[in-house]
Parts: C-alpha cells; structure tokens; sequence
C-alpha cells in the first residue's frame, strides 16, 4: 500500500512514521508513506498557499492551483482509489473505514488547514471526507496520522501476532474484553479464577460475555448498530 499525505505542515508527519508499529510496517515494506509540501507546489516567492475567502469573513482558505497541481502530478504517476480530505465536517472515522482502506492500494490524504479548502476542490477532486472526533484540531495532520495508524496496522503482516487485530476493541461492534498479566495476586487483587483454568473453550466464553457486558455499559449505540 502507498499514501501519499499532502500538507503545509510536513515535519509534523514525521515522528508518527518513526516509530513502533508503524515504522516496522514501512521497514517491512508493507506500506509506503510519503508526505508532499503544498508550498512545493506553488508559484509565487511567498510560496502562497492561502487567501482571503469571496464575500468576505474572518480566515483564510486553502487555494485551489497548488492542491490541483500537487494532486494531478500524483495521478499522473499512479492511479489512486481515495483522494480523502481530513476535516471536522466529515465522516467520523470508524474501524469500519479503517478495514474499507486498509484493503486500498493508493491513496492521497489531504490536510485542510485555515478556514479549510476552497470548496471546489472538495467538489472536484475529494472522494472521501474524515473527521477524526468532533473537535477542532489546528489542522488536519494529527488526524491524518491518527488514520494512517488504524489502517497501516490493520494491513496483512504489520502485527506480530495476525489475530490480535481481530480481537481488538470494535472489531465485531463490541468493546476489548478486560485483560490480565502476571502476578495472579498482587496486594490481594486478584485475576479471575477462570483466566487461570486452563479451559480454553471456557475462557472464550467468558471473554465474550465480558466483551458484550462492557459494550452494553459503556457503549449501547454499537450494538443497535
Ligand atoms: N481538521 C480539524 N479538525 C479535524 C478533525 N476533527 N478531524 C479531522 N481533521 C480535522
């Protein structure tokens, strides 16, 4: 897989990338990240990405000339299947998307900044619209990076042990069961007893119900989903 992240701000890509999971993805090379400066794309000396928005209003808007030509040289070396916008109107990023790009094998992610983009891009270029949570961040880069971390290590070969993904929280619409790890007793807390049985069909059991008691508590709305 191949993302292509176009940004005004492309040093706050890099530590994300450098690291953990994710580096060990792209060491592996299971995927390659690889983040654009829009400025590189403008014409001017002031490397203007930004102007005052028509009809007036407090912020600026991302301009269309450089995104276009950052975009169409892009497209002009590949084919990409999402051109996604990162933007707190959007869709709010779920596991299911993440599993729906996680199976791409090009995308472009762009990261709205200011006002956000003029809205022809959107129009014309945009596939796909991700918020990452309601709130506002500065820009769309740490949500960018929030969604190239849930679809890289959801790509076949980036985890270690293949079906720890699978049983992550949301997977199947409900929340991670509790775990536990060594010592079985510490200052007298203890680690259910069915956890140390040894009866695998039995503690698969109890992972279910557990998985499905927690989901029911802290969050109904994904089993009426
Ligand atoms: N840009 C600003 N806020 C955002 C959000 N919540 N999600 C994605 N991109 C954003």
């Amino acid at each position: 897989m191949r993302i292509d992240i176009i940004t005004v701000l492309p040093e706050l890509l890099k530590s994300p990338f450098e690291a953990s999971i994710l580096k060990r993805a792209i060491d592996k090379g299971l995927v390659e990240v690889h983040t654009h400066n829009l400025r590189d794309y403008t014409t001017d000396n002031y490397k203007t990405v930004d102007d005052y928005q028509f009809g007036g209003g407090a912020g600026m808007v991302m301009m269309i000339e450089p995104i276009d030509k950052c975009i169409s040289q892009l497209r002009s070396e590949r084919d990409y299947e999402e051109i996604i916008y990162m933007t707190p109107d959007g869709a709010t990023l779920n596991q299911r998307t993440a599993n729906q790009l996680s199976l791409k094998e090009n995308i472009i992610i762009l990261c709205g900044h200011y006002k956000g983009v003029d809205q022809r891009v959107r129009d014309q270029f945009i596939t796909r619209e991700i918020s990452i949570g309601d709130y506002v961040l500065s820009g769309g880069e740490l949500g960018a990076a929030v969604l190239c971390d849930t679809i890289i290590r959801l790509i076949p070969g980036v985890l270690n042990d293949e079906t720890s993904a699978l049983t992550d929280s949301f997977q199947d619409n409900l929340l991670a069961p509790p775990v536990y790890t060594r010592p079985a007793e510490y200052k007298g807390w203890k680690v259910p007893e069915i956890l140390l049985s040894g009866n695998f069909p039995k503690i698969e059991k109890w992972r279910e119900e557990q998985a499905y008691m927690r989901t029911k508590e802290r969050r109904p709305d994904l089993l009426d989903d």
